[in-house]
């Protein structure tokens, strides 16, 4: 496998994405953010290569990013606009899949590599990207199930693979997608085993509809970026895996490992801290096994 190409990754967060990649073989030499706090970890954990920098500033995260002179530009814009349930809005963040296109107008990377939620490939901004980039790209689209890709949990994700010139087979990297992706889901005690002694949790729901207590037997709900404790009056759904008495929620470090990071990440807090931000930033993140798989997917199609 070609160790050799470099990546930089923006609005790169606390680095689910970059670990993910670097774990596939790719480098991932620069990552920029504008969070002092998902930098830190970042820093912590994958190495002093990421900065804070605000990505809307297109001249000056071009010069920064085209000076690496990188083989791969990969991000994921933040998708709230468009991820938020019952709300199709594109406000402020879907900006910034636009400055994510425009800074790889600027720089031409031989490739380029998007994460984001499934509504992202309809949105108007996502056209926007493509109207800018289509002229000297070609693209492969793919939404991925993370729990078929070695995550324990039910997330589906965006990817948008681009391409300079024609030295890729887009056939190999749906052919190897088609054959690596698992027909079973992988559950939550599949992969944390004996990490993990509890039987059922809950999950805080967007709505009373559904259903807010699950089973580690099965893959865990997507990881979102709030973490709730069962609140006093919740009423329980009929679809419920267990009564409300009896179960907590995850601990950050639960939803951390579902996440797929190691068991050796550090947040910067105490296994047993809750903290807002890194609650966020493990929602946020790309798992880092399902980036993994992605990157080893496109070295293939891209290995000579
Ligand atoms: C969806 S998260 C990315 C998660 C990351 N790919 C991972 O795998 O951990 C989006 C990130 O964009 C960052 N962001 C938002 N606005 C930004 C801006 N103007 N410039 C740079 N980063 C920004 C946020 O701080 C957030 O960390």
């Amino acid at each position: 496998m070609n160790t050799k190409y470099k990546a930089v990754d923006l609005f790169c967060g606390a680095g689910g994405f970059s670990a993910g990649l670097t774990s596939a073989g790719i480098e991932v030499v620069r990552a920029f953010d504008n969070w002092p706090v998902a930098v830190d970890v970042y820093c912590r954990n994958i190495g002093n290569h990421a900065v804070c920098l605000d990505l809307l500033d297109i001249e000056n995260a071009a010069d920064k990013v085209g000076s690496h002179k990188p083989d791969f530009i990969v991000g994921g814009p933040p998708c709230q606009d468009f991820s938020t349930a019952g709300k199709r809005i594109e406000g402020d963040q879907a900006n910034l899949t636009i400055a994510f296109a425009n800074i790889i107008a600027r720089c031409k990377p031989p490739f380029l590599l998007m994460e984001n939620v499934p509504q992202a490939r309809l949105s108007a901004s996502y056209n926007k990207m493509r109207s800018i980039l289509d002229e000297n790209y070609e693209f492969y689209e793919v939404v991925l199930d993370a729990s078929q890709c070695g995550v324990p949990q039910l997330r589906k994700r965006f990817f948008s693979f681009g391409w300079l010139d024609s030295a890729v087979d887009k056939n190999k990297f749906a052919d190897w997608i088609g054959f690596s992706i698992t027909g079973q889901r992988l559950t939550v005690k599949e992969y944390l085993a004996e990490e993990i002694d509890i039987e059922y949790y809950y999950r805080h729901a967007r709505n009373y509809s559904r259903r807010a207590i699950f089973s580690v037997h099965e893959p865990s709900p997507t990881i979102r970026g709030i973490n709730r404790p069962v609140p006093p009056n919740y009423k329980r759904n009929h679809l419920d895996s267990a009564n409300p008495d009896s179960v907590r929620p995850l601990t950050s470090w639960e939803r951390s490992r579902i996440q797929t990071f190691p068991t050796k990440w550090d947040w910067g807090a105490k296994k047993s801290d809750r903290n807002v931000d890194i609650e966020q930033l493990i929602g946020n993140a790309v798992p880092v096994k399902l980036a993994e798989f992605v990157g080893r997917g496109i070295l293939n199609a891209v290995a000579a």
